[in-house]
């Protein structure tokens, strides 16, 4: 079966043609992080702009990569939230047209379940249930995955997201927008003892928090009369090990609490290489299996809306042509 899925929640507009949930043909995406660098973060307006001025372009694309017609395409999958409102309403509107006029089922994705999927998008996936992470510029949490449409919420994050506090740090730090590949980069070089930032668990809880480890590292290169490259590599490296070792510890958390050993995890921070490190050798120490998205799935795509997009309607699970934005 072949899905089309779209994706234009947040800055990259996304067609993707998925075969049966696994095996991708295409998957173009067209972003527009290059118009947002100077203002430091997503501007809505510029995405908006971008997907309403991009999106026939990078479907076909998508078909003639895939090489397919049009006709060829058995449903459209869309993402419907949480993201961008004028975003998100891009790409639905374009699916529900194309569901209309091609008479094919119309499947509504969740932007963040899909992250997950992008993990397991693989042959020998993780039986159910299972722990699933999210980790974006937009969102952190934890749930518990014990079917394709059955996701409970563990834990959240209280205030940023584990992506935000990292574009956050970089703009403090002067390393520009995005923050996590920079600091990811800087990071390797620095001392990640050498300044002590707290960054806690929320107690009883698999929530998180990570406003307060921004502020601390607001006040300390405040404090500073001049940063040295050193010291940018070590505020760098110190922050992240914070962050990092929160997200671990409450994952882990997660995984014993319901007796669970499978971890799936996707979205941009997923990308990281510090915490690809951290999680495997906890994975080998404690005895658990561990789904990371390729690298080229980590961030926005449409494949990860085409695969569960597939899940979903072999559930029997579709949209009508009245869904709208779920921001
Ligand atoms: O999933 P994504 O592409 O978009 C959202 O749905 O938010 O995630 C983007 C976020 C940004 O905050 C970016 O700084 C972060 O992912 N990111 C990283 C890395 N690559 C991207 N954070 C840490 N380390 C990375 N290597
Ligand atoms: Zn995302």
């Amino acid at each position: 079966m072949l899905i089309l899925g779209i994706e234009t929640s947040c800055d990259e507009t996304s067609a993707s043609i998925v075969k049966d949930g696994e095996y991708i043909l295409s998957n173009v995406v067209s972003s527009s992080l290059e118009y947002h660098k100077k203002f430091g973060g997503v501007v809505p307006e510029i995405a908006t702009r971008h997907h309403v001025e991009n999106i026939d372009k990078v479907i076909n694309r998508s078909l003639y990569n895939a090489g397919l017609k049009i006709k060829d395409i058995d449903a459209v999958a869309v993402t419907d939230g949480p993201g961008l409102m004028g975003a998100l309403l891009t790409g639905i509107s374009c699916a529900k047209a194309m569901s209309y006029y091609l008479n094919k089922p119309l499947i509504a994705v969740d932007h963040l379940r899909a992250h997950i999927y992008s993990a397991i998008m693989i042959k020998d996936a993780p039986r159910f249930p299972f722990i699933g992470l999210v980790i974006s510029g937009g969102h952190t949490r934890l749930y518990l995955i014990e079917d394709f449409d059955r996701f409970e919420l563990l834990g959240d994050t209280v205030d940023d997201a584990a992506g935000e506090a990292y574009d956050k740090v970089a703009k403090i730090l002067g390393l520009g927008y995005p923050g996590g590949p920079v600091i990811d980069t800087l990071a390797k070089k620095g001392n990640p003892d050498a300044i002590r930032f707290t960054c806690r668990a929320i107690n009883g809880t698999l929530d998180f928090s990570f406003s307060g480890i921004k502020t601390a590292v607001l006040y300390y290169v405040k404090n500073e009369r001049r940063m040295t490259n050193d010291e940018r590599r070590n505020i760098a490296a110190s922050f992240q090990e914070s962050v990092l070792r929160v997200i671990v510890e409450n994952s882990i958390k997660a995984m014993e609490k319901y007796k669970i050993k499978s971890f799936a995890v996707g979205g941009g921070v997923s990308a990281n290489s510090r915490f690809r490190e951290m999680m495997q050798r906890e994975a080998r120490y404690k005895d658990f299996k561990l789904y990371f998205p390729p690298l080229g799935l980590c961030s926005d795509n449409a494949a990860m809306i085409a695969g569960l997009g597939y899940r979903l309607y072999k559930k029997g699970i579709k949209a009508s042509l009245d869904i709208t934005a779920r921001v």
